[in-house]
């Protein structure tokens, strides 16, 4: 096995829903593959469901060559996820898994969390049945202590745990690290990235793409941000950023309408091709029909702007707050009104039953 693993959560989960590409995401998966790197990584719970069905699909004539792990453990409820270790959910998820990997094994069959409802060792016994079972050839456990581990390798042998690790997230090389290290256990680092901050493509958190799972986490949110943004300057000393890209107002016009002139199955190529985000196209788009004509100068290539006074800085700051607040409001409004259109629907019908 290689020693770089491709996780796949992001192509179809959690980050900037609206730049998923399944054709992209396939070429990444060949190319992982082709480069070595084939630790494949993904969970029943991404999508939910459409992540493994993407790498199903993706890896149906190239299965033999990836190392192909999953994770199980976890329900989608109404509003959010919920973690289930009974012994005959995990059975029916790695069932349900394989259909939609497209194998009748995987190498390595993790549990996503701990359920703390249920114990330990009837979870992990449940997942060594399906080691006997030959669906798959070993298991592996996520964000656990060294407690837990214990517990598990009690009942059957842990292979390898995932837990965050990455120049800004060091809690693991406390304990599980080097612990891992001396079991012989693997220690699959996740988010290694930090979720695509460390790697810069953020400036501020309204660079975070609408509906992306990093809008709500703290590390992103407008408080935190610039202070992580320092902590990235440390990061660049070793590792600058590469070059970034500008791009001429022509070109960001010409692009807007050449991606909402084409066919909807054709859009994807275009950003592939220009090797763009569906982000950029939107905030060109944006700026366009706003007539902020003056947005579409890229800020890197315009003349150094004067620069803020802390409380215009601060200013602008809270304008930006309250703009998101504004929108999240408008949101909610939205979300009441359907509730209440709802009820009174739910209403008439009870009545008509009457
Ligand atoms: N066990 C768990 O509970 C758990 C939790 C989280 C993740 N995971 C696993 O770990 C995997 C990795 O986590 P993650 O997706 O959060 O990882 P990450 O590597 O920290 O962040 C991924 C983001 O980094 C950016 N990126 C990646 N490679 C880059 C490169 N060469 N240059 C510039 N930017 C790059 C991409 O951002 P853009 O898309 O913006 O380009 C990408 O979305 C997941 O796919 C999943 O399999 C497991």
């Amino acid at each position: 096995m290689g020693i770089v693993g491709l996780g796949c959560m992001g192509m179809s989960y959690a980050y900037d829903p609206g730049g998923r590409d399944d054709d992209a995401s396939a070429a990444v998966l060949h190319r992982a593959l082709d480069l070595g790197a084939d630790l494949i990584d993904t969970a029943d719970v991404y999508g939910p469901h459409t992540n493994e069905e993407l790498v199903g699909r993706a890896l149906a004539d190239r299965r033999e060559e990836a190392f192909l792990a999953t994770k199980v453990g976890f329900v989608t409820g109404e509003t959010r996820l919920r973690r289930d270790g009974r012994p005959e959910h995990i059975r029916a998820a790695i069932d349900a898994s394989l259909r939609r990997l497209r194998t009748d094994h995987v190498a390595l069959c993790q549990l996503h969390r701990v359920d703390p409802e249920v114990p330990l060792e009837e979870t992990w016994g449940a997942m060594a049945e399906t080691v006997k079972a030959g669906k798959a050839r070993m298991l592996g456990l996520s964000d656990v202590t060294v407690q837990q581990i214990h517990v598990a390798q009690s009942v059957h042998p842990v292979a390898a745990v995932q837990a965050e690790l990455s120049l800004w997230t060091r809690g693991a090389t406390a304990e599980l690290l080097p612990f891992t290290a001396r079991e012989g256990i693997a220690l699959i680092a996740y988010s290694p990235l930090g979720r695509g901050f460390l790697a810069g493509r953020f400036d501020s958190p309204d660079d975070v793409p609408d509906g992306d799972y990093r809008r709500h986490n703290p590390r992103f949110r407008e408080e935190n941000f610039a202070a992580n943004l320092r902590l990235l300057e440390g990061v660049r000393t070793v590792a600058p950023r590469p070059k970034r890209r500008t791009f001429s107002p022509e070109y960001k016009l010409r692009i807007v309408a050449e991606y909402d002139a084409a066919p909807k199955n054709e859009k994807g190529a275009i950003l592939r091709r220009e090797r763009l985000y569906h982000s950029h196209v939107k905030e060109w788009r944006a700026a366009r029909d706003a007539g902020a004509l003056e947005k579409l100068v890229d800020k890197r290539t315009s003349p150094a702007r004067p620069k803020k006074s802390a409380a215009e800085a601060e200013n602008e700051r809270l304008r930006r707050q309250v703009e998101r607040l504004e929108k999240e409001l408008a949101r909610n409004k939205a979300a009441l009104e359907e509730m209440g259109k709802a009820s009174a629907l739910l209403e008439m019908i009870s009545e008509g039953a009457d």
